[in-house]
């Protein structure tokens, strides 16, 4: 089954064929332009998928040597996203889709990344925890197979993505957050400050606005200009930031592996690319046995062979033609993980 995926809910148009699990081609036009304005303009964004999603089709096409008549399904990126952006890759999908006669279905962005492991050789085994960490969104899921999705904990404010960007910003480094936080990170000492990380009530729940404000906190009491902090300086409370937020996020995932059933541990969306969280998540899973699944970079941050991925799974799962599928801006107007079942105790 060949499967054309189109993803456009941000800053990246993507456009890629998969054949089943094999990947003929996977295009990604990062938005970069947005550096100018420190971080994403919509209306910008939408303006840009519009120009590049014809083009890259056809880059995709020619790179799979394909042509459209041999696609079998289209799947683009439905919500959640900004919305004008992801009317651009879904309208154009439907589109394609009609005037072709193909099937189309419509994809969750969130479900694309929960499922993007597959996208890899060593693929997740069923039941899985999941965590999702992406700019909008950080997640913890424990993904019993491709219908069931029971929700553990998710953020309760900024998701860990958002946290990177906006830090980045407060110290001068400016969009987009995480990689310029990462490189700096690499140089400093994650000993040098200690930024407290909210203690929740809720047993899987995170909170990342508290960490922010305390970089804020530590910036006023120990600089005069704040817009102007000495070169020197960064790269040590990048360091104690980054290892705050993987302190937090890890703390959560450890504390799910003890009391859940689970084959594999998955680490998905844009953060994963980050090199200190994948190392946690290593030994995390040695430390409890578990087949270890984060995908190659390519697919951590935003890429359509995910949702074709996804297309493909929903399709084989009864998912149909919706012409009448609509954009949505939060994942809360999805039916997306409404099942929350408590998953059997394991005592380890
Ligand atoms: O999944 P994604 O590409 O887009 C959304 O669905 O939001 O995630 C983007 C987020 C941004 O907040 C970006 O700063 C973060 O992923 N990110 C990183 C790294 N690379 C991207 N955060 C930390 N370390 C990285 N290396
Ligand atoms: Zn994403």
């Amino acid at each position: 089954m060949i499967v054309l995926g189109i993803e456009s809910s941000c800053d990246e148009t993507s456009v890629s064929i998969i054949n089943e699990e094999k990947i003929l081609a996977n295009l990604i036009s990062s938005q970069d332009f947005h550096v100018n304005y420190g971080g994403v303009v919509p209306e910008l964004s939408s303006r840009a998928h519009l120009q590049m999603v014809i083009p890259l089709l056809r880059k995709a096409l020619s790179e799979s040597n394909l042509t459209l008549k041999e696609i079998d399904i289209i799947s683009a990126t439905a919500g959640p996203g900004l919305i004008g952006a992801l009317l651009v890759g879904l309208t154009f999908g439907k589109g394609l889709a009609y005037s072709l006669k193909k099937e189309f279905v419509p994809v969750n962005h969130i479900e694309g990344h929960i499922y993007s492991g597959f996208l890899m050789e060593e693929k997740p085994e069923f039941p899985y925890l999941c965590l999702v960490v992406s700019g909008g969104h950080t997640l913890l899921l424990l993904v019993k197979d491709f219908t069931t999705i029971y929700k553990l904990g998710s953020t309760i404010d900024d998701a860990a993505g958002e946290a990177f960007d906006k830090v980045s910003k407060m110290i001068g480094l400016g969009y987009p957050g995480g990689p310029k936080i990462q490189s700096e990170a690499e140089r400093g000492n994650k000993n040098a400050i200690k930024f407290p990380i909210a203690q929740l009530k809720g047993k899987y729940d995170f909170s990342f606005s508290g960490v922010k404000t305390s970089v804020l906190r530590y910036l006023q009491q120990n600089y005069s200009d704040i817009s102007n902090i000495p070169e020197d300086d960064i790269p040590d409370i990048a360091a104690s930031f980054q290892y705050a937020v993987i302190k937090a996020l890890s703390g959560k995932v450890e504390k799910a592996m003890k009391s859940n059933e689970i084959k594999s541990l998955s680490l998905v969306g844009g953060v994963a690319a980050n090199r200190a969280l994948r190392n946690s998540f290593e030994q995390l899973a040695k430390k409890y046995s578990n087949k270890l699944v984060i995908p190659d970079l390519q697919f951590c941050g935003d890429n359509a062979a995910m949702i074709a991925y996804r297309g493909c799974s929903l399709y084989k799962s009864g998912r149909r033609f919706q012409l009448s599928a609509n954009a949505y801006p939060s994942l809360s107007q999805e039916t997306f993980a409404k099942l929350v079942i408590p998953p059997a105790k394991r005592n380890k």
